[in-house]
């Protein structure tokens, strides 16, 4: 029986490499497509989940929009990383269809609580805004829910938007302190992980290589070409969202440890910090697995292979 999935999302155009491997996974069933503000507004993110839901031919599942703004804080978003429309100006057609007007977070509610405990896996691809709504409302779910992937936070990495926070969790570090505090099963894929998962030009060439619409689109997406960071040098981006859809479909590519994990919600200097215990040394309870290792060519291998699928 295939694994039954939401995934929570802010497509971002690596959000949308993850929506199509999830879509394309016989593994998984995705029940929902939640939508909520980050990389690009609201309107952008619930418009572009049904421009790549309709790409993987696909009428189903919902796509329902959810929070448009951070918990307490005003929305940051990263147009210069993907584009005003959020998908790095890929051409693709606009949404066959209209959003499912049932709001996001009734949504998450709902299918936890008609779900048998532990059926369902929320996979968080953008800022906690939603799932911490979800959580607000309906506390309860936090122990119906399966697992709680989520793409975000750093140990060593250090941050990409401030020297100590990454993107995801900096946009609402009260929602992502609220997840990490509800006692939920929670897999946390950090940009330790996913900076390992750079896509070179030859890792781009076979994702075009793959020559279905699904290879093409990808390439589109995530082409190194022209680009270079400090970070990563040349010719290297990482592919941070498909790594939870990768953690679900072959957990063998990655290695973790269960830590405490406690986010900063008080310094602005060092707002949305995910402050990892990686030795133990607070005694705090674990509270979450963080993924510290990934077999960058498997995870390739696997994607790439997945996109060819016709
Ligand atoms: O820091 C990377 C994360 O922030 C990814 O989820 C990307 O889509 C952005 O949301
Ligand atoms: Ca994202």
């Amino acid at each position: 029986m295939a694994r039954q999935i939401i995934i929570d999302t802010d497509p971002g155009k690596d959000d949308a490499v993850a929506i199509l491997l999830a879509l394309a996974a016989p593994e998984l069933e995705v029940l929902g497509l939640t939508c909520v503000a980050g990389n690009v507004p609201l309107a952008q993110t619930a418009r572009n989940a049904r421009r790549i839901r309709d790409l993987a031919g696909r009428r189903d599942p919902p796509v329902m929009a959810g929070c448009d703004r951070p918990l307490e804080r005003a929305l940051v978003t990263a147009g210069h990383v993907h584009g005003q429309d959020g998908l790095g100006g890929v051409a693709l057609p606009a949404p066959a269809a209209p959003l499912d007007p049932r709001p996001a977070v009734d949504f998450l509610i709902d299918t936890l609580r008609q779900a048998a405990p532990g059926a369902v896996t929320l996979v968080a691809l953008g800022p906690l805004t939603n799932i911490a709504s979800a959580l607000l409302r309906a506390p309860e779910i936090a122990a119906r829910v399966g697992e709680i992937v989520l793409m975000g936070g750093a140990h060593r990495a250090m941050g990409n938007v401030t020297p100590a926070a990454e993107f995801n969790i900096h946009v609402d570090p009260q929602a992502a302190d609220i997840v990490l505090r509800s006692g939920a099963a929670i897999t946390i894929v950090p940009l330790d992980v996913t900076h390992r998962a750079l896509v070179t030009p030859a890792r781009h060439a076979a994702f075009a290589a793959a020559r279905t619409d699904m290879g093409r689109v990808v390439a589109a997406l995530t082409d190194p070409a022209g680009h270079t960071s400090a970070r990563h040098g040349p010719e290297a981006v990482p592919l941070h969202d498909p790594c939870t859809i990768a953690w679900l479909l072959a957990p063998g590519l990655f290695d973790g440890r269960a830590v405490n994990v406690m986010i900063e919600t008080q310094s602005e200097l060092t707002m949305g910090m995910t402050v990892m215990d990686w030795w133990g040394v607070t005694g705090r309870p674990a509270n979450a697995r963080v993924l510290h290792a990934i077999d960058a060519e498997g995870f390739f291998d696997l994607l790439t292979a997945r996109l060819a699928r016709p």
